[in-house]
């Protein structure tokens, strides 16, 4: 009797668990056809956005349309992510290297030049229509240590620095369209930076430099860059004087960078950097906003990315009503890849695309600039 009622408690047991692997397969089967459905919606809502994204002109194609140049500094590297490098042929026609050509990286021993990286992003440019600002050619910063540790001669340094420049900038010849020749040279207080150059071979630094990076490429346009001299002050003042004594000698210079390294906290004033372009202008020079970022203290709240916004539509804005400011370069596009937060602790969000490539309202302020630009001219 009691095997029996046994065997039938088995019996009951082995029905609920056949029931419930039954269940439990039902279940998943519609969980995957759940998913699946899910994964075809979420394809589907990707799709839409694409489309609306293609409807809506690029930044390069408004910018094109109002005769300048958009751009960012890219890493070689970072060519190889599909979204990064999809991003960047759509949205911009101008590139800067970011690391690529500076002294350190592209010359990093006496007989070793390592131009790999540098020719991927100039062919890069090219075959997507795209001109490239070759960054930088005299530095303080990113030197080699053969050059930082060698106790050169003023002679020495003087040979090594001319086949330097006639090395890269001859490799490049008639394919980079503007180079930053020298780079953060003055102080805040308008002295020449103590660097190697100046120690070592004297102010003429400068004017070698530019007449060399002539010499190797008479096209390209030749650019003096530095950073807190957008505005009017005592450094943008001595770098006004620096370019007109170059000129005033003859010196081969075409354009002054403003790097546009800034914060939300303060921003440079929009009239001083305009009155700073006009006067720039009046010496026959151009200028190009050459690594704007907007760095944000973290985290970044929606009200801080729509000051953000605002600070973009001002630089861009000046920039398009200033004959002589031909192009608009930021330090990179999207936060996901941005110097700022290992630069400036605390601070990030400076750039104009999310780390997922999606749009700020710094890109879309940016663009209704450009509208604002092409609507207000065609009314003109
Ligand atoms: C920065 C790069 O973005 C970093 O990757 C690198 O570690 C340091 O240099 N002014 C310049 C640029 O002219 O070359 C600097 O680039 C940022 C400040």
């Amino acid at each position: 009797m009691k095997t029996l009622e046994i065997k039938l408690a088995y019996r009951i047991i082995l029905v609920l668990v056949a029931i419930l692997a039954i269940l439990s397969i039902i279940r998943g089967l519609i969980i995957e056809v759940e998913i699946k459905e899910l994964y075809n919606q979420v394809s589907e809502l990707r799709r839409h956005i694409m489309v609306v994204r293609m409807a809506v002109p690029s930044l390069r194609n408004l910018a094109e349309k109002c005769g300048i140049y958009i751009g960012v500094a890219v890493e070689r590297s970072l060519l190889d992510i599909s979204d990064y490098a999809y991003t960047v042929k759509q949205e911009f026609n101008i590139l800067t290297t970011e690391n690529a050509l500076k002294f350190g990286l592209v010359h990093p021993e006496l007989d070793v030049y390592s131009f790999d990286d540098a020719d991927h992003i100039v062919s890069f440019a090219e075959s997507n229509g795209m001109k490239v600002r070759g960054h930088t050619l005299v530095w303080h910063q990113q030197l080699p240590t053969w050059i930082t540790q060698g106790r050169y001669t003023r002679e020495e340094l003087m040979n090594i620095l001319r086949e330097h420049i006639m090395t890269v900038v001859g490799r490049y010849r008639g394919r980079i369209y503007a180079w930053d020749v020298v780079n953060e040279a003055i102080n805040d207080d308008g002295t020449l930076r103590d660097t190697i150059w100046l120690r070592t071979i004297g102010p003429e630094y400068i004017e070698l430099a530019f007449r060399w990076a002539h010499e190797a490429d008479p096209q390209a346009l030749l650019f003096y860059n530095d950073y807190g001299a957008e505005g009017l002050n005592t450094k943008s003042n001595a770098v006004y004087n620096l370019v007109k004594s170059l000129i005033e000698k003859g010196v081969p210079i075409h354009g002054v960078g403003l790097q546009m390294h800034i914060s939300l906290e303060n921003p440079p004033n929009p009239q001083e950097v305009a009155a700073n372009i006009r006067r720039l202008n009046e010496l026959g020079l151009e200028v190009h906003i050459t690594e704007m970022d907007v760095r944000i203290r973290m985290p970044a709240r929606w009200d801080d990315l729509i000051r953000q916004a605002e600070i973009y539509r001002e630089i861009i804005k000046v920039c398009l009503s200033a004959k002589n400011c031909k192009a608009f370069v930021m330090w990179g596009f999207t936060d996901r890849y941005s110097w700022i937060p290992s630069h400036f602790s605390g601070y990030g969000a400076a750039l104009i695309f999310d780390e997922s490539y999606r749009p700020k309202p710094a890109y879309y302020y940016i663009a209704a600039a450009f509208i604002e630009h092409l609507t207000k001219d065609n009314k003109d």
